[in-house]
């Protein structure tokens, strides 16, 4: 009652029908054989009796002699043994064969049932991501591209500002001040110390990259998504150029500065499509002694 257990090794039924089948294939081989040695040791035996040592010589059947008889209709019943064991017996019989396929057509439906629930799921997913593009869903909401460009989408080069226009970066400050502003390390080390009264959020591909205290170091721009404050209601992305180009499809709203003339750069400001925006503000201005160019301040508004 307290003694070990005795484990009993688990092997499923399909096995055990395997391991079962080859044993009687094994019985039935060996009793062939010793029935094929049986017969030849017989039958040498009745025929040196018969014909050498003439044991019941005068009994022949059809005038052959008795143990050749014997002999001959014994072979044939050893040929119909062969028949038996290596043809009949050679394949499972058709009991175990339908079986067999009735296993195969359940794990078949099985398959095929799952197979069908994966599909549903991805086309649920499918219909929900069109669903979400449709209605910009994956947006970060609020999210405020601001930006300065010229004519051809110049925003800078040798990592700095190619202008310095006053009351852009007025507006830069004024919009921007207390809030969180998102960057690319580019454009961080532009600055030569973080900006006051803004949270940064610094992105970089490195894995120890030392910035001031309260500086936020970021390896990816959805991970700089995940670090905006709950309380935060315009998060800002402020480029540089790479940044740019991976935030549109996240932001709502561009505030963009035009400056109306070309210059030499380096860096530009990604093609957008304007048909995806809505302007919803436009003023322009004239060159002044503050001022060496035209510009223009613009709002979009995704559609
Ligand atoms: N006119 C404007 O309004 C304006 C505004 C901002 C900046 N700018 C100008 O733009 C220029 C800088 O722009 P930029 O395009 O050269 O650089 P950037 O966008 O400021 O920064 C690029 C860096 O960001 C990191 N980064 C980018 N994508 C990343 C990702 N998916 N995951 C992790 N890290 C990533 C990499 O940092 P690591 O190399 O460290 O991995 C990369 O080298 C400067 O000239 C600046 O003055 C102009």
């Amino acid at each position: 009652m307290f003694g070990k257990k005795k484990i009993i090794p688990k092997i499923d039924q399909e096995q055990l029908e395997l391991i079962t089948y080859a044993q009687k294939r094994i019985s039935q081989k060996k009793r062939f054989y010793g029935h094929v040695v049986f017969f030849f040791i017989s039958a040498s035996v009745l025929l040196i009796f018969n014909i050498f040592l003439k044991l019941g010589a005068n009994f022949t059947v059809l005038e052959i002699p008795w143990s050749i008889v014997v002999s001959i209709v014994w072979f044939l019943f050893v040929i119909y043994h062969a028949v038996k064991v290596f043809i009949l017996n050679a394949f499972m019989n058709a009991k175990w064969e339908k079986k067999q396929l009735e296993k195969l057509v359940d794990a078949q439906k099985k398959r095929l049932e799952k197979l069908k629930i994966s599909l549903e799921k991805e086309d649920k997913h499918i219909a929900q991501s069109k669903d979400f593009n449709k209605n910009n869903m994956q947006t970060i909401p609020n999210l405020t591209l601001i930006v300065a460009t010229a004519e051809a989408n110049e925003i800078g080069k040798n990592n700095d500002l190619i202008w310095r226009l006053r009351n852009d970066l007025k507006r830069f400050k004024a919009l921007t001040s207390g809030h969180c502003i998102i960057m690319g390390r580019k454009t961080f080390e532009s600055f030569p110390k973080p900006l006051p009264n803004r949270l940064h959020i610094v992105i970089t591909r490195q894995a120890n990259y030392n910035v001031p205290e309260g500086v936020i170091v970021v390896n990816s721009l959805e991970e700089a998504f995940t670090k905006i404050p709950e309380t935060e209601k315009q998060p800002f992305v402020i480029g540089g150029g790479e940044i740019y180009k991976q935030a549109i499809p996240y932001t709502e709203r561009i505030e963009l500065t035009k400056v109306h003339a070309n210059f030499d750069a380096d860096t530009f400001f990604p093609e957008f499509d304007l048909n995806q925006w809505k302007e919803v503000n436009n003023e322009f201005h004239t060159k002044d002694e503050n001022h060496d160019y035209e510009f223009s301040f613009i709002t979009y508004i995704r559609k």
